[in-house]
């Protein structure tokens, strides 16, 4: 998409939204009925209306982009808020009566909106009230409800057992549903891989209403489901997890360097050696951005921050880091010993001795606007690369931009490219995120800040993966293509298709093809069945 189609995109959602309002006003009565009618079990308390007092606060609860909090944004006809299977085989079977597409969220942590945002009319099916977590210890598993958020099921987990864990990302409020959907990601994924490599069965609804699970879906769609991406394949109703053994005690740290930037180069230059041969133990992420701290002469300077997570003692860590990485020159300070439950609540970044309840914690912790972007690096990055960034982070820009270099390796490389729809997997050196976030509202702001990050990620071209440039679909960016608002060529959705997945693009279109052959679940970027080519 090129920058002007996508300054026009809030104007085109407004002026779609209004055009739709008014045909769609009838359509909406008929599928309200409708749900009545499939389902008078005390459905109208989980019905939301622009005329129910609290239909803003309900869409709003989990938004945590304020790019899709604006007046201009469009909003969906109707939410609902299920209490169980049969609410929403009854939201499935009406919104396909009655010409209405669906939404489905969780966590509401989607990149750009997608959960609860889309230019045609939509019912919102919010799974907010579906988040029970049921450990089973003997058996090192659990039922997870895909409203359920990450630190729920962390807190869940630990409530039983302080040496079982699940490997899947870093942010609380990451919701299950849409986090899995997408393969998942955290401080773990070195020693075990990610969220979908432990998942080991699944309760889905699909397009006809009904409940599968693993035995009754088949091999292919339990395969497509753990990494495709949400929205696509029907509704996760809840996942079976298989916990992983973590010891009783972990070490962490988070070592700040504020730099000159030859020096940040240097340093940062010789952590992509070291990384190769880091221990999977041991997890090791930088996060780079512009330091408030200036030179002598006026420059910024660049404060990198080398969080970790090691799975083992202090003295351990300390030998080994001084084998490894000498030139972070870490010490017996910077490292503190703790439970993994705590170091959950540590990486996400609360204060010390918080209480772990923190976890259960839904509501939104920030209301900033953020744009974000991935890379994968397959080789380390020359010198004269890392100055190229620094370059872009001096502009006035980038005050608020943040860069993520993750280590991959470790157990990610033992497992094929094809084993899930997740293909950033041997030969992957680490992971790049960017992001840029604001707060001030409007779209000068928006072009502003949005440009910014474009024109980092044009420059950063030639020192990351190539055909495809891969990227990671839980950091949806739609500037990578999207569907049409019709019907979407393959040759379209190929583009973004095979960024995100390589080669399992196929795959995940011809278990669409078998699963959802007239599209009804679908997003901007939702794998397209071949009927739509
Ligand atoms: C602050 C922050 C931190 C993050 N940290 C990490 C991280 O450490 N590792 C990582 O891998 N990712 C991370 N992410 C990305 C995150 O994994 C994705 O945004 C993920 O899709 C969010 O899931 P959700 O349920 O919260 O989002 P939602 O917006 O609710 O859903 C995302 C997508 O999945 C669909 N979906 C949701 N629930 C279901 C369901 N039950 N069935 C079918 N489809 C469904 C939605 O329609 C949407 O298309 C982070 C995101 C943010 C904002
Ligand atoms: C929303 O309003 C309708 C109509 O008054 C009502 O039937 C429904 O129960 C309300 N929803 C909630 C969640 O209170
Ligand atoms: C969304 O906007 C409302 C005000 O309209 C505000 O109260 C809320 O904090 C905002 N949320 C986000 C995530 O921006
Ligand atoms: C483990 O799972 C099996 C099969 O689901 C079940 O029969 C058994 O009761 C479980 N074991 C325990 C200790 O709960
Ligand atoms: C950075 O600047 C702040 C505020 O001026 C100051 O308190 C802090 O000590 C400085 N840090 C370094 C490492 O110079
Ligand atoms: C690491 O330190 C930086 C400050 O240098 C801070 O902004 C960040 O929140 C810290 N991260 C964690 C996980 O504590
Ligand atoms: C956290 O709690 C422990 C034990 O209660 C205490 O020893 C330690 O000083 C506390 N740390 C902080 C930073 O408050
Ligand atoms: C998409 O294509 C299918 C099959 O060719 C057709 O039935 C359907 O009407 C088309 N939909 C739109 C929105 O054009």
């Amino acid at each position: 998409m090129n920058s002007l189609s996508s300054l026009m995109f809030p104007f085109l959602f407004l002026f779609l939204f209004s055009f739709s309002w008014v045909a769609s006003a009838d359509r909406h009565e008929d599928f309200l009925q409708c749900l009545q009618y499939q389902n008078s079990n005390a459905i109208s308390k989980v019905i939301y209306t622009p005329i129910n007092s609290s239909y803003s606060s309900v869409l709003q609860f989990s938004i945590r982009n304020g790019r899709f909090n604006t007046s201009a944004t469009p909003k969906p006809l109707v939410i609902v808020t299920p209490l169980n299977v049969a609410h929403i085989q009854a939201a499935i079977t009406c919104s396909q009566k009655h010409g209405l597409q669906i939404r489905v969220r969780s966590g509401g942590h989607d990149y750009e909106g997608l959960s609860y945002v889309a230019v045609i009319p939509f019912v919102v099916v919010d799974l907010i009230n579906m988040r029970t977590v049921t450990v089973d210890v003997a058996n090192k598993t659990a039922w997870v409800q895909g409203g359920a958020t990450l630190g729920e099921v962390y807190y869940r987990i630990a409530e039983k057992s302080r040496t079982l864990a699940f490997p899947a990302g870093v942010c609380p409020t990451v919701g299950v549903g849409g986090h899995i959907s997408g393969g998942g990601t955290g401080m773990i994924m070195r020693k075990y891989g990610l969220a979908v490599d432990h998942i080991i069965d699944a309760q889905l609804i699909d397009v006809k209403g009904r409940i599968l699970d693993r035995a009754s879906m088949g091999e292919d769609l339990f395969w497509a489901i753990r990494g495709g991406g949400g929205n696509t394949f029907g509704v996760v109703v809840a996942w079976k997890l298989e916990l992983v053994p973590i010891p009783a005690s972990v070490t962490v740290f988070n070592v700040t360097r504020i730099l000159m930037k030859e020096d940040a180069t240097k340093l940062i230059h010789q952590w992509q050696y070291a990384i190769e041969k880091f221990d999977e133990d041991l997890f090791s992420r930088i996060f780079i951005w512009r330091s408030a701290n200036s030179t002598q002469e006026g420059k910024p300077m660049i404060q990198a921050a080398f969080t970790s997570l090691f799975l083992g003692g202090v003295d351990r860590l300390l030998s080994y880091m001084q084998e490894s990485f000498p030139e972070l020159g870490l010490v017996r300070e910077d490292c503190i010993e703790m439970s993994w439950i705590e170091s959950t609540v540590y990486f996400a970044q609360f204060p010390r001795n918080t209480s772990l309840e923190v976890l259960l914690n839904r509501g939104p912790r920030s209301t900033i606007f953020f744009k974000g972007k991935t890379d994968f690096v397959k080789e380390p990055i020359p010198k004269t690369a890392l100055e190229g960034i620094w370059e872009r982070l001096d502009q006035v820009d980038a005050e608020s931009a943040e860069l993520q270099f993750t280590a991959y390796g470790g157990k990610m490389n033992e497992i094929a490219e094809s084993s899930t729809p997740f293909p950033h997997r041997a030969g992957t050196l680490y992971q790049i995120h960017y992001a840029i976030s604001w707060d001030e509202e409007g779209i000068e702001a928006y072009a502003k800040y949005i440009s910014w990050i474009r024109r980092l990620y044009s420059y950063m071209a030639s020192y990351v993966s190539k055909n495809p440039r891969q990227a990671y679909v839980n950091y949806r960016d739609l500037d990578l293509g999207v569907n049409n608002l019709g019907n979407t060529s393959y040759r379209q959705a190929s583009i973004w298709g095979t960024k995100y997945f390589k080669n399992n693009f196929d795959r995940l279109v011809r278990v669409k093809t078998a699963v959802d052959p007239a599209n009804f679940f679908r997003n901007e970027q939702s794998i397209p069945p071949l009927s739509s080519w």
